[in-house]
């Protein structure tokens, strides 16, 4: 078993080193930022992540927390877990990693600087330099992109589809793949460059089938074709596989909108126009505000209208709402003039902008209100076409962004029910207003 040091204890660095610790490896995990600490070793976890609270627990004894970077010199590696933002033009802030780099205190034997962070290609190589030229000559350096998703972390770090691991020197690469020996996977060993590459690729290719998917459902709603039923139909082809094909109202999230932009970022500064990215960015973009046209057809002008918002999340199971579609569309209803409520069983709604209510249930929401939208898939909003919500609303029309609801189920209780990608109800619940297409 090895000792592996982690910089940053936000949610990749805390993944990491639960589940390092869950394989039995020891622990160090540094951060700057005292009061995180201290929350660390008094047992609390900043942020909500199944499973990771209990393996912190149960790993306790193969676990510490420190601020003191010395406290890392004796780890055999040590995996930089710190954040990546984007800048005001869309590259990568690396600047925390090269903060880790200039902190490193003095290390001996060949301790393995491994990248978890994700990085525009190319900093691996900058980052050798970077040592080189610190007197580190004798560390090691690897590029080993995590994969994980919020929500399901622990389980993609335990059972991932690959483990990526690029390195300048074989043996480094080597005993980076040994801290995983105990897993089973397809291990895919690289130059660093093409680690990096990997993991960024995997991204975009992923909001690609996404910007794809919403366009065929845009095409769909034009020409009375099921996106549903077509994305089943498509994804059964063993050649292109059923993931990633849900229509909805757009991927948020703290990855792909950053990484997509660092990808198009990266390829312009290397004099390259990455045109396909610039589209599937393009038409995420125009995907969160489509609902605003499906309400005003619906309704009319908005202006004096209540919407509810029910769902505030990026994606369901998580408290997390950045880049969330739904902070767009709060921002467009109020510029239309619209009253909105907004309520989601975790996120707090604390990004919104001012002048939303932020309410505490789902009926408190739709009561009075002309409309509802789903924006994230809760559970909880399976059963939103129900007798009492209908009661409750002024006018019981909902537009689903998540095709979570079944469109004759709702329509048979009452609502006029709009999905994404599905043929749209056929009564309008304004009498005034006769239901035009786009
Ligand atoms: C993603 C990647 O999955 C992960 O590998 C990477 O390391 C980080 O980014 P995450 O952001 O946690 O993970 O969420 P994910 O479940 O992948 O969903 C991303 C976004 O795409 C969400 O907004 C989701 O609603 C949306 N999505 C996903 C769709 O709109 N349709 C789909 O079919 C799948």
């Amino acid at each position: 078993m090895s000792k592996v040091g982690i910089f940053g204890a936000g949610w990749v660095g805390l993944v990491t080193g639960a589940c390092f610790a869950e394989l039995g490896h020891e622990v160090v995990v540094r951060d700057v930022v005292p009061a995180k600490i201290a929350a660390l070793r008094s047992g609390a976890v900043p942020f909500h992540e199944d499973g990771v609270p209990e393996l912190l627990a149960k790993n306790a004894e193969r676990l510490s927390y420190t601020l003191d970077v010395q406290e890392v010199a004796d780890c055999e590696f040590l995996f930089v877990c710190v954040d990546t933002p984007p800048t005001y033009s869309g590259d990568a802030d690396l600047s925390r990693v090269w903060t880790v780099i200039d902190e490193l205190p003095e290390l001996h034997g060949r301790p393995i600087l491994v990248m978890k962070s994700t990085v525009p290609v190319g900093t691996g190589e900058k980052i050798r330099v970077g040592l080189d030229q610190r007197g580190l000559e004798h560390v090691g350096y690897a590029s080993n992109p995590e994969f994980l998703a919020e929500g399901r972390a622990v389980r993609d770090f335990m059972n991932p589809d690959r483990i990526v691991i690029g390195a300048f020197d074989v043996a480094d690469g080597d005993a980076v793949a040994s801290l995983y020996a105990t897993i089973d996977a397809p291990v895919v060993r690289s130059d660093v460059h093409s680690a990096e590459m990997i993991k960024l690729a995997a991204n975009a290719f992923l909001m690609t089938r996404i910007s794809f998917i919403n366009e065929i459902a845009n095409v769909c709603e034009a020409t009375g074709a099921d996106v549903v039923k077509v994305a089943e139909g498509v994804g059964l082809d063993k050649r292109l596989g059923p993931h990633f094909l849900r229509a909805g109202i757009g991927y948020g999230g703290s990855c792909f909108p950053k990484d997509s932009l660092a990808l198009k970022q990266l390829a312009s500064n290397s004099g390259y126009h990455f045109q396909l990215l610039s589209a599937v960015i393009e038409v995420n973009e125009l995907q969160k505000r489509r609902v605003i046209g499906k309400l005003k057809r619906h309704l009319g002008p908005l202006r004096g209208k209540t919407v509810a918002l029910l769902g505030l999340a990026f994606k369901a199971n998580t408290s997390d709402m950045r880049e969330a579609p739904s902070i767009v569309l709060a921002s467009r209803l109020l510029a239309e003039g619209c009253e909105v409520r907004a309520w989601d069983p975790v996120a707090d709604g604390g990004q919104l902008p001012k002048g939303v209510e932020i309410v505490s249930s789902v009926l408190e929401a739709v009561t009075g209100a002309d409309a509802a939208v789903i924006v994230t898939e809760w559970d909880e909003l399976r059963g939103l076409a129900s007798e009492e919500v209908r009661a409750a609303m002024v006018s019981p029309l909902i537009i689903d962004g998540r095709n979570l609801l079944d469109p004759e189920h709702a329509r048979r209780a009452g609502f006029a029910y709009e999905g994404i990608g599905r043929p749209a109800s056929l009564t309008d619940v304004s009498p005034e207003r006769s239901l035009a297409r786009d």
